[in-house]
Parts: C-alpha cells; sequence; structure tokens
C-alpha cells in the first residue's frame, strides 16, 4: 500500500450516520480488531481492551450513548466496540499512565482505518455514560472507557462526503 492508496482510505473513512442492520461476520470483525491491536503504544504496555458488544448485550449498551437524542444512527449498527483502558500496577505502567488516553486514541484510530479497508463503516461516539457502561460490560466502576466505535455495514448508496477540515495553514507548520 503507497501513501495514495493510504490517502484515499484515509479519504473513503467518515463517520456513518446510516447504518445498515446486515451483520458482521464475526471472523472478519475479529481480524479488524486484531490488525487494530497492533497499534502502538507507551512502553508497548498496550493499556486496551476491546470489548465487542453484539447481540443483548449490544442492545442494552445503545441507550447509554444516547445522552440529549444523541447518537440514534448508533442504533442500527450491528456491533459496539467499546474502547476500554486497562490499568496496570507495575511501576512502568503508572509512569507510561499519563498516555493511556493517548493510546486508546491511536487504538480507536488503527480500528476504524483497519474496518474501512474492509469494507465497513464505523462512527466513534464520545458521548456516553460511562457508570451504566462499566455495569453493562462486568467492569469495575471507573473504568476509562473514552468512546465506543459502533461499526457495520453503511445504508446502500450513502455518499462519501468531502472531508471538512480546517487550512492546512492553520495545522501544519514546517520549521527549517
Ligand atoms: C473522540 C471523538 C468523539 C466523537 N463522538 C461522536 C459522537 O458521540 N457522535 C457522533 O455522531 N460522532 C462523534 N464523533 C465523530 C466526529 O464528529 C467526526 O469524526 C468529525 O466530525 C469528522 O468527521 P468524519 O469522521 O466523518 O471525517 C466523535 C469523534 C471523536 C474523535
Amino acid at each position: 500500500m503507497n501513501l495514495k492508496d493510504m490517502e484515499n482510505l484515509y479519504l473513503a473513512r467518515q463517520s456513518c450516520r446510516s447504518f445498515s442492520t446486515r451483520p458482521v461476520d464475526r471472523t472478519l470483525l475479529e481480524e479488524v480488531c486484531k490488525a487494530a491491536l497492533l497499534a502502538p503504544s507507551a512502553c508497548n504496555l498496550q493499556p486496551w481492551k476491546l470489548v465487542v458488544a453484539t447481540g443483548k448485550t449490544k442492545e442494552a449498551l445503545t441507550p447509554c450513548l444516547q445522552r440529549l437524542g444523541m447518537n440514534r444512527h448508533a442504533t442500527a449498527a450491528p456491533v459496539l466496540i467499546a474502547i476500554v483502558a486497562q490499568q496496570d500496577a507495575n511501576p512502568v505502567a503508572k509512569k507510561a499512565g499519563e498516555f493511556i488516553p493517548f493510546d486508546l486514541g491511536g487504538l480507536t484510530s488503527h480500528l476504524i482505518l483497519a474496518a474501512e479497508s474492509a469494507g465497513l463503516a464505523t462512527c466513534i461516539l464520545g458521548w456516553r455514560t460511562e457508570e451504566k457502561m462499566c455495569e453493562i460490560l462486568n467492569l469495575p466502576q471507573g473504568t476509562l472507557i473514552p468512546a465506543v466505535v459502533a461499526l457495520g455495514y453503511a445504508e446502500e448508496g450513502t455518499p462519501i462526503r468531502e472531508k471538512k477540515r480546517k487550512k492546512t495553514e492553520e495545522t501544519l507548520l514546517f520549521l527549517d
């Protein structure tokens, strides 16, 4: 894969807000998650777990993502993947702990791009009620779950939107 291919992947990936209810093959789902788990992390601590919710667990999780009428589009998505922090008690982990949000962000990026390359659509969902999610996912209260990724197939005919991004001059600086 060259840079142009990568750029095309980045351009095609967009937050999906019209999922079809078509189920996702379990093997494909596993392959996408395994690819994402190759993401880099501080001291290679991999302070994370992907908790893949389908079926009843997914149904239970959906209302946790719908504060203030947000994220109704997640209802149709057949899969919700919780991005969960796994903190470790060892001293290196403590030192590298400040990077956990950074590491989880990288993991999420890997996940959504791996999914896109497999023909799957995603939407990162930051609106969430962590307390209730911990209960549903059998995680200790206080576990950091910075986001959930809704995953599935986009509704047929969903157009690829033009990317709205700040001007490059505002976000890219070269200093010689
Ligand atoms: C941390 C984070 C939280 C987000 N939360 C939501 C959300 O709760 N609901 C939603 O529809 N989109 C959410 N998004 C998607 C952004 O709105 C989207 O990435 C941005 O508008 C750029 O559009 P694009 O992903 O289609 O390129 C979130 C994205 C990130 C990175």
